[in-house]
């Protein structure tokens, strides 16, 4: 299951919890409430007779999947975890459900501060368009996951500032009416 906590920002090793003393972790409603990031249990193991993820698959209409690898061995590894660690939005959501390793997603709440997810494998997350947010590995520098799309799939990253956006606005008004809490149940 997903953990996450209001992150301490220090810029040292981005790989690590990054708590604050004491620690401040937020319940998955909490995390909902104050970003509209949702996340779900799948079976990692046997993923594609998954109950959740077929529900899902089929109410949200995605089309394309694919599977990456990260880790330490990976091709221009330092470059590519820079990238991951800028902080940037997208024109729709990310999808990822974690088949082995794990990682941190760090997503900004309604008043701007990080909050660090960490997630294993069986954790699916959807990342909506619009917030701002960013991935490193942790400590044990391995993650695989499968993504997810409506159609045909869109990953380029747009690097905060990006207030001018339509997706950006969107979403801004999203939180401020409040995410619909039905969709977590989804
Ligand atoms: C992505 C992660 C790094 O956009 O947020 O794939
Ligand atoms: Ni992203």
């Amino acid at each position: 299951m997903v953990r996450c906590w209001y992150m301490e920002e220090s810029s040292f090793d981005q790989r690590l919890e990054h708590h604050f003393d004491p620690c401040q972790y937020l319940s998955l409603l909490e995390l909902f409430d104050c970003t509209g990031v949702e996340c779900f249990k799948v079976d990692h193991e046997s993923y594609e007779t998954d109950e959740t993820l077929k529900n899902l698959r089929t109410e949200r209409g995605y089309t394309f999947e694919d599977e990456i690898h990260f880790h330490s061995g990976s091709p221009n590894y330092e470059e590519k975890l820079q990238n991951f660690y800028t902080e940037h939005l997208h024109t729709h959501e990310e999808i990822r459900l974690i088949v082995a390793g794990s990682g941190y997603f760090d997503v900004r709440d309604k008043d701007d501060r990080w909050i660090r997810l960490k997630v294993t494998a069986g954790d699916l997350i959807i990342i909506p368009s619009g917030i701002y947010h960013r991935f490193t590995l942790d400590v044990n520098n391995y993650i695989k996951a499968k993504r997810y799309f409506i159609g045909i799939p869109i990953w380029l990253p747009y690097n905060r500032p990006a207030e001018d956006m339509f997706c950006r606005k969107e979403y801004l008004e999203r939180l401020e009416q409040g995410f619909k809490v039905e969709r977590l149940n989804a």
